[in-house]
């Protein structure tokens, strides 16, 4: 079975209880059966990954090459705009990834215009609430097939 590796970066775990009129109310539990339901739908298996430990998602994108998945699907939260090394990471095992934000990045505070990973992703999905992610979802599972 195809495989698509979800991960989402540091603070994820509080969604529903942080920054609520940024982030909105929905928890990340919920967020994931969603992702969890359309994947089935396509018969594509979802390795679903949270850290807020930098080296951890840099561990995870690494051993992505040698567990067969196909597509990254990732929200990096605050690395977006500081890590060289999930960026590094991304590009080493050359598997093609979609970055995902729940608020437009592009529409706050001047640090978080700049994402370190973009660059290196097929593309960037931004601003949408948790309909990023499903969009975001989409969009892997179309570079999957291709
Ligand atoms: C975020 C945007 C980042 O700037 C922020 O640090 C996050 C969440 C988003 O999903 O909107 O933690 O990635």
């Amino acid at each position: 079975m195809k495989k698509i590796l979800v991960i989402h970066g540091p603070n994820l775990n509080l969604l529903g209880t942080r920054e609520k009129d940024i982030y909105g109310q929905i928890t990340l539990a919920e967020i994931n059966q969603q992702l969890q339901k359309k994947a089935r739908t396509q018969e594509v298996e979802l390795e679903i990954f949270q850290s807020n430990h930098e080296g951890e998602i840099v561990d995870i994108i690494q051993k992505a090459k040698n567990n067969q998945v196909g597509a990254i699907l990732i929200n990096p939260a605050g690395y977006t705009h500081t890590s060289v090394a999930i960026r590094d990471a991304i590009l080493a095992v050359g598997i093609p990834t979609v970055e995902v934000h729940l608020s437009n990045i592009h529409s706050r505070e001047d640090f978080r215009h700049t994402s370190l990973i973009a660059p290196v992703a097929k593309g960037q999905v931004s601003g949408f609430g948790a309909n990023s992610y499903y969009l975001g979802l989409d969009a892997a599972l179309s570079l999957l097939a291709s």
